[in-house]
């Protein structure tokens, strides 16, 4: 029932103020034919005004054509050809302050007719439903309390995802360092509002993931993007006053190096005498494909400088926004108090679906079936863009994740993409470098295309560049 307000300062008799309220109501269409109108004895209570004056309210909208009245007593709103309000409600005299006018939705939802989404960051489908996700999340819902809780997350999550980590990462972690968050992007948003005062010097990686860019750009930072060659980002080209740089090592984004051992120890030597913090997203190692993994920054680390930032989004879905932090024991309680302010604490039924997921195995299970698929698919990716891809393309080497890098001599490869196979998506290599020349390419990601349907959609692809 849609709120009601009577004002005895309006000259217009009561019952005139109610009959106009349900009227519009009715004809724009916020009160759907067939709802209850509140019974007389009700609604006159909870505006303070005589039953009477509801009543005659409800027998003009009746007698009207509004509303019906219902034999055994009760009024329901009648179908009657709705009109939308007079008011433009969306029109606003208020604008974005300076630093979110330039934001841009980084990337938009397929359009309908997609066949072949081959951006990175999609995940397959089938693989997610086939996990035991729904069922976790189902009997999760039964746990939800009344209760705000730990902005930290659950003592059962950190403690599930210490041990995970530790295991399968080589991450050194202890529940109280882990901070669940929606994703790694929310991670690095907590750990620069818990580390940084703005305007400081940032470094990421040029080229790199874009969303992390204008996150700390948008936090009133100044960003600097640093080159990375075959052993990942170039440590002397760190500017002397960073406070803290973002890295991908396990897989650089988007170009897909394992950072090297030597390169490892000089980033951690560089924080040390910079006195400057390293994010490590370590966003989709799970999908290693060759080489032997190499130890987190953060297991290296003897100076507490490395905050470990994880993320379900490749290995269960980008929807369920379920991540975490692995910060510095003495850092964990202010990360948690700035989480606080924001939005409290994570959703307690994901949490407690995922600490079954974690704890019961399925993670691990279906970690193995994913790497499965996704080994395969990437060799059969890769060795159908070798052999089909025009000269002058070049497909760029990468041991783990779910894209591939892909050079192409055309500037425009994405546009040609569109306009010779508009059911076809690949992203952009060039809008990873925000800091230099952009180097022309695509990113071929293949979570989201079927391994049959793969020689199909990159033989679309490679036409659409020759
Ligand atoms: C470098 C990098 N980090 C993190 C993510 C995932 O971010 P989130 O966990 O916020 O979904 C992606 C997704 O594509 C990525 O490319």
């Amino acid at each position: 029932m849609t709120e009601l307000f009577v004002d005895p300062a309006d000259p217009r008799p009561l019952t005139q103020q109610l009959y106009e309220q349900l009227r519009s109501a009715v004809v724009e269409g916020r009160l759907a034919p067939g709802a209850r109108l509140t019974p007389t004895r009700r609604a006159a209570a909870e505006l303070g005004v005589s039953r009477s004056t509801v009543a005659e309210a409800y027998a003009r909208l009746v007698a009207e054509g509004y509303v019906e009245g219902r034999r055994g007593g009760g009024s329901v709103v009648a179908a009657v050809a709705t009109t939308p309000p007079q008011t433009a409600r969306d029109a606003t005299a208020l604008v974005p302050a300076a630093r979110t006018r330039g934001l841009r939705p980084y990337e938009p939802e397929p359009a309908p007719g997609v066949a072949w989404d081959l951006r990175p960051g999609v995940v397959d489908d089938d693989l997610f439903r086939a996990s035991a996700w729904r069922r976790c999340l189902a009997r999760a819902a039964a746990e939800t309390t009344g209760h705000y809780t730990d902005p930290a997350g659950t003592p059962e999550l950190r403690a599930a995802l210490a041990h995970w980590v530790t295991r399968s990462r080589g991450v050194v972690a202890v529940p109280d360092q882990v901070v669940v968050t929606a994703g790694a992007g929310h991670a690095t948003d907590l750990v620069a509002r818990t580390l940084l005062d703005p305007p400081a010097v940032v470094a990421v990686e040029e080229p790199g993931y874009p969303p992390v860019v204008e996150l700390l750009r948008h936090h009133g930072h100044h960003v600097v993007g640093v080159p990375v060659d075959d052993q990942g980002i170039v440590v002397d080209a760190i500017p002397r006053d960073v406070r803290l740089v973002y890295v991908t090592p396990s897989h650089q984004y988007p170009l897909g190096m394992v950072m090297s051992r030597p390169r490892r120890a000089e980033l951690l030597a560089w924080a040390s005498r910079a006195r400057a913090a390293i994010v490590e997203d370590d966003y989709d190692s799970e999908f290693r494909h060759t080489a032997r993994p190499l130890e987190p920054l953060q297991r290296l680390d003897r100076d507490g400088r490395v905050i470990y930032v994880g993320t379900f989004s490749k290995s269960l879905s980008p929807g369920l926004r379920l991540g975490f932090a692995v910060v510095p024991r003495g850092l964990a309680s202010a990360v948690a108090s700035v989480r606080q302010t924001v939005d409290w604490s994570p959703p307690l039924a994901s949490q407690a679906a995922l600490t079954a997921f974690v704890t019961e195995g399925h993670l691990d299970r279906h970690l193995r079936r994913c790497r499965t698929v996704y080994r395969e698919r990437q060799h059969l990716v890769r060795t159908q863009l070798e052999r089909l891809l025009p000269p002058g393309c070049a497909v760029l080497p990468a041991h783990a994740g779910l894209h591939l890098a892909v050079t192409t001599p055309h500037h425009d490869a994405v546009q040609r993409l569109r306009s010779s196979s508009p059911s076809l998506r690949a992203g952009s290599l060039a809008r990873t470098y925000l800091f230099s020349d952009p180097v022309p390419g695509l990113l071929v990601g293949f979570g989201g295309v079927p391994t049959a349907a793969v020689p199909t959609a990159v033989g679309a692809l490679t036409a659409a560049l020759a």
